[in-house]
């Protein structure tokens, strides 16, 4: 075993340690009072992703209070579609808003200017140099159907209607989308390696709307090519995916993707789901526990490190830290987990 492998990194390699490595997605953000003095003095929410110096600050500001294994850069998925040449807003209150893909044409007008990203790697090299030394660096892409969902959709939504409408009436379209998301993600994901990230998260959040059939076609197999492809250039780099509300699907992410970790959410069973996997897993606290009720937090906390002792197994939360958690819950979850087998 690598005894100086970061820990984050040693349990991606299916080592297990004393105590699982832990980092919250969405550990930077609303909930902490000088992200959300940044936010005020900085004209908008893509100007914090775009602006090297200011991304990487945030980045940080959760591991200056914090105990945690890993950090990852501050930015977005929405980026790969801002960079394509779509508009892109985030308002307060309705959350992000994008310029809708409106028929086969507009596909056409799609350009990619992938120097409009050149801000993020240059955060991502900005963070590396400031980690602390055990603390490993993730980056991160959403999948092409969540990019896809927000490029037809619009904005988010609970069922992606239009979204899923769009690709029974444009197949065609909606397939060469998928294909040029794919090419994209992959060469974002690549360029944040390059930069120094150590690990990579791919994040399709919204595969838990698709049915059984789209699943495969429109995230599985696409999740599949972009890891296979990624292992041409990165062979050693971990990848983890992260198929939000796959359910009954998440075997098949394990079985098919090839990723060295897969991400529970908080609707699946994680000790289940434990016992017939064979890859390291990532989750799976409930986030709405750890904002409104630490006792139950820490319940559940509880049985999630007794059964997965014994595992290669990375703590996180199900889906992002809700922005009204106070930081002192963040705090007390860290410090159990840290003594978690004390
Ligand atoms: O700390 C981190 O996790 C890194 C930063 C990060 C953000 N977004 C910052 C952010 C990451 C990894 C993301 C990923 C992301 N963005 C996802 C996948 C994860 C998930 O939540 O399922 C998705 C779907 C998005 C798209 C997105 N961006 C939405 C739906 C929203 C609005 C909802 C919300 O939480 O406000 C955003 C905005 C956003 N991205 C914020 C942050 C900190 C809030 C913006 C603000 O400060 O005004």
């Amino acid at each position: 075993m690598n005894h100086s492998l970061k820990p984050f990194l040693s349990t991606l390699r299916r080592h297990v340690l004393a105590t699982p490595p832990i980092w919250l997605m969405r550990q930077a953000g609303r909930y902490l009072p000088e992200y959300r003095q940044i936010r005020q003095t900085t004209e908008s929410f893509l100007k914090c992703c775009y602006t090297p110096a200011i991304a990487s600050e945030i980045t940080l500001q959760p591991l200056r209070r914090f105990d945690l294994d890993a950090a990852i850069i501050f930015s977005d998925i929405l980026v790969i579609p801002d960079a394509l040449g779509v508009k892109v807003s985030f308002e307060e209150k309705l959350g992000p808003q994008i310029e809708i893909l409106s028929n086969e044409i507009a596909l056409k007008k799609l350009t990619w200017n992938i120097t409009k990203l050149n801000p993020i790697y240059e955060a991502i090299e900005l963070t590396a140099k400031a980690l602390p030394k055990n603390v490993a660096l993730i980056g991160f892409a959403g999948a092409p159907w969540t990019l896809a969902a927000y490029m037809l959709e619009g904005k988010s939504s609970e069922q992606f209607v239009k979204a899923r409408t769009w690709a029974y009436q444009y197949p065609s379209g909606f397939k060469e989308l998928l294909g040029v998301l794919e090419e994209k993600i992959v060469e974002h994901l690549e360029l944040q390696i390059k930069a120094g990230c150590e690990a990579v998260q791919i994040f399709d959040s919204w595969a838990g709307v698709l049915n059984a059939n789209e699943i495969y076609h429109w995230s599985i197999a696409p999740l599949k090519r972009i890891r296979a492809r990624l292992k041409e250039r990165y062979p050693h780099l971990p990848v983890i995916i992260f198929p939000r509300g796959a359910g009954v699907h998440y075997k098949r992410y394990m079985t098919e993707c090839g990723a060295e970790a897969i991400s529970i959410d908080q609707h699946t069973n994680l000790l289940d789901f434990a016992k017939q996997s064979d890859c390291v897993l990532q989750g799976n606290l409930d986030p709405l526990l750890l904002a409104s009720f630490l006792p139950s937090a820490l319940q559940n906390t509880e049985s999630i490190l007794e059964g997965m002792k014994g595992k290669a197994f990375i703590f996180n939360l199900g889906h992002g830290v809700l922005p009204f958690t106070p930081p002192e819950h963040v705090q007390t979850l860290i410090e159990r987990v840290k003594r978690a087998y004390a």
